[in-house]
């Protein structure tokens, strides 16, 4: 008989998107040394980085990476783990690191909800950047948006007392979203006001480029684990 298998809603949909010869070669070359393969267990952070008690950072869907890469190398007072299922980005970003030699950051290629889940130790995170999460914004497609209350609850549970999490968005419906999930978990305080002006450290990210070009507005918000 066949058995009817409930599959889980994901906030991703995996392109077959066309690897450059340049991204395949860096995927070959320097996943050993710059990728945490996913496994259900917690990582050791202090042993993934060669050092000790440097704070960590979350990225959440680095998309090409470049960004990313600025944010690691203008903050090597930082450790950063990036999480990317899209193989592109993946190889584009392993390129940065190679010809930036830049120490502080590692890749993790898997699902975001299942790496925070199985793999982030509780309590240990200092902040998470989720920068233009898909917008899904067509109404039927709002359940697959990465940033559901129970998402945040999860976060929560992964990030210190006083940990950050900064999150942008070109959607305004889906900024009015995150600000009302946030606002459904005790966990999280916002910084100042509801949305604040774009901080210098984060460079320019290519959706945003995208977004600007056709006239979106662009929203950062930023919540403390309280
Ligand atoms: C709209 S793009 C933005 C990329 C990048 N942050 C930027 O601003 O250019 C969203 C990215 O999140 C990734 N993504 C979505 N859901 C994810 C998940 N659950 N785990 C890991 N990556 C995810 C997608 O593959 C995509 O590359």
């Amino acid at each position: 008989m066949i058995k009817k298998t409930i599959r889980p809603i994901r906030s991703y949909v995996l392109r077959q998107g066309r690897l450059t010869k340049y991204q395949s070669v860096a995927l070959d070359k320097f996943s050993k040394e710059f990728i945490i393969s996913f496994q259900n267990k917690k990582i050791n952070f202090d042993s993934v980085f060669n050092t000790s008690k440097k704070k960590i950072i979350l990225e959440i869907g680095f998309g090409m990476g470049d960004t990313t890469a600025k944010i690691a190398s203008n903050f090597s007072d930082f450790n950063f783990i990036g999480i990317e299922v899209h193989s592109p980005g993946v190889g584009n970003l392993l390129n940065r690191i190679n010809e930036q030699e830049i120490k502080n950051l590692r890749i993790i290629q898997h699902d975001a909800v299942e790496v925070l889940e199985h793999m982030i130790p509780k309590s240990s995170l200092d902040g998470v950047h989720i920068f233009f999460p898909d917008p899904w914004h067509k109404k039927k497609h709002n359940k697959r948006r990465l940033i559901q209350p129970d998402f945040i609850e999860k976060i929560g549970q992964k990030i210190k007392k006083n940990g950050y999490v900064h999150i942008s968005t070109d959607w305004e419906d889906y900024a009015l979203w995150i600000l009302d999930a946030f606002k459904m978990t005790n966990n999280f305080s916002l910084k100042t006001s509801e949305f604040f002006v774009k901080p210098d450290h984060r460079p320019n990210t290519k959706y945003e480029k995208r977004g600007i070009r056709l006239g979106h507005q662009v929203w950062d918000i930023l919540f403390i684990r309280q």
